[in-house]
């Protein structure tokens, strides 16, 4: 087996993993990166879309937003619709001047991987991590399987992060670690068309049908998503389907509802909730979708995995140049309190925007609900500051 040593082993080359490393080179302190996918995947994978304010503003003050800031789209509004109507929610106006930049994940993973490896910083690509251990004594390691054999990487600490239920957690006795977690009656069937977008703006849209959201990644690419039940496959929604079922839903009385074109990439994703806590097991952290999934009507996801990081960094930072352990220590609490808030908001946003097919109650609920939010300043405030900066709150 081949052997290697490292400061920090990261397992995963999601945007958790790959800000977490360039947060720790900047700083001088060694790092290795360890991804079980191809490179050509992870800049592929389509995921969220929107960042907030005070994430956008960290990715840039740490050297890695350069293209976002030339090529992302700033907003400084949403569009709620319901019953056939819209209406505009001005979030800068109430959030402080506060914006969020429309730019696509596997744009923020291509920046951090090329910025990575112009470096010459360690980050093996087709390597899967399958074991780590020694976790709660100061000598861990993690094994990895690449393309040229296996690898043991002795480290200090490991971060996990490496998604949903990944080796990270399943390293960890169930006894020292407790998991929340809830599931919705939906999914969400996202699509990525070669279409202008038919709006300057996000719409997050309830319709009886279902729900429906409107979001965009450059001038001429078009990103949409339909609520579906939890059980539909994509081999039942054709084309066609797929593009009468989002002009049904976005339709109002004013405005053609969307614009047409060949479809890029299309996926299914399931809508849950999952907090995991403590977000530590002795000198292993996790962070990102490692330790959480928030579903994703409130935009959350990316935004908690490299607000997490921003933590994690600082806290390997305070121990390895100051030689203190505080931050490391509360490291699990300071993040699980905007885990929580997080969850709530996602929440909040799902409830209120995925009509129930069975339940009338509800339904009146969610109308009373979005009709508050257009209405009262205060319950659009809270949305919008929420919305537009809510990890740097
Ligand atoms: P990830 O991006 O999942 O990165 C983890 C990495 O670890 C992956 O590259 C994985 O291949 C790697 N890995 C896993 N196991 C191992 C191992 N054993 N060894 C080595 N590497 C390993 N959020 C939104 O806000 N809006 C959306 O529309 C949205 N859509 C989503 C669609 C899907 C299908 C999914 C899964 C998530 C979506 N999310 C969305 C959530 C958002 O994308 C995540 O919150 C975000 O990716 C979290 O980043 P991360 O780095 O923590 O995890
Ligand atoms: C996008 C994804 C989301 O989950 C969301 O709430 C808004 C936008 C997107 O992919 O653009």
């Amino acid at each position: 087996m081949k052997e290697l040593r490292t400061r920090v082993a990261i397992v995963g080359a999601g945007p958790a993993g790959l800000f977490l490393g360039h947060l720790l080179s900047r700083e001088g302190i060694d790092n290795v990166v360890v991804e079980r996918r191809s490179r050509e995947y992870v800049e592929q994978r389509v995921r969220a879309g929107v960042i907030e304010d005070g994430i956008a503003k960290l990715l840039a003050d740490a050297g890695a937003g350069e293209r976002m800031v030339r090529q992302g789209l700033v907003h400084h509004g949403v569009e709620l619709r319901f019953e056939g109507a819209s209406h505009r929610l001005a979030l800068s106006d109430l959030a402080e001047g506060r914006a969020i930049t429309v730019y696509g994940q596997q744009e923020v993973v291509k920046d951090l991987v090329r910025l990575r490896l112009e470096r010459g910083e360690p980050l093996h690509f087709d390597a899967e991590v399958t074991a780590m251990d020694d976790l709660r004594s100061d000598a861990p390691y993690v094994e990895f399987e690449g393309p040229e054999g296996r690898t043991r990487v002795s480290c200090e600490y490991v971060a996990g992060c490496d998604g949903t239920f990944g080796v990270a957690t399943r390293a960890v006795p169930a006894s020292e670690m407790r998991r929340y977690e809830r599931t919705y009656p939906f999914s969400w069937l996202g699509i990525l068309a070669q279409a202008e977008p038919a709006t300057q703006e996000l719409i997050y849209c309830r319709h009886q049908n279902g729900f429906a959201l409107y979001s965009l990644r450059s001038p001429t690419v078009s990103r949409l998503y339909l609520g579906v039940r939890p059980d539909e496959s994509l081999d039942e929604w054709s084309d066609e389907r797929i593009w009468d079922e989002l002009s049904t839903r976005l339709a109002t009385t004013e405005r053609p509802a969307l614009n047409v074109g060949p479809i890029l990439e299309r996926g299914i994703t399931a809508m849950r909730s999952v907090v995991v806590a403590p977000m530590r097991y002795g000198r292993l952290f996790l962070a990102g979708d490692a330790a959480h999934i928030v579903p994703p009507t409130g935009a959350k996801g990316m935004n908690l995995a490299l607000a997490d990081v921003r933590e994690l960094a600082r806290a390997l930072c305070a121990k390895f140049q100051d030689h203190s352990d505080d931050l490391l220590d509360t490291y699990s609490q300071r993040c699980l309190e905007r885990v929580w808030r997080a969850e709530e908001f996602s929440t909040y946003m799902t409830q209120m925007l995925h009509p129930s097919f069975d339940d009338e109650f509800e339904n009146g609920v969610q109308r009373a609900r979005l009709r508050q939010v257009v209405t009262s300043r205060e319950a659009s405030t809270v949305l919008s500051r929420n919305y537009v900066d809510l990890n740097s709150l």
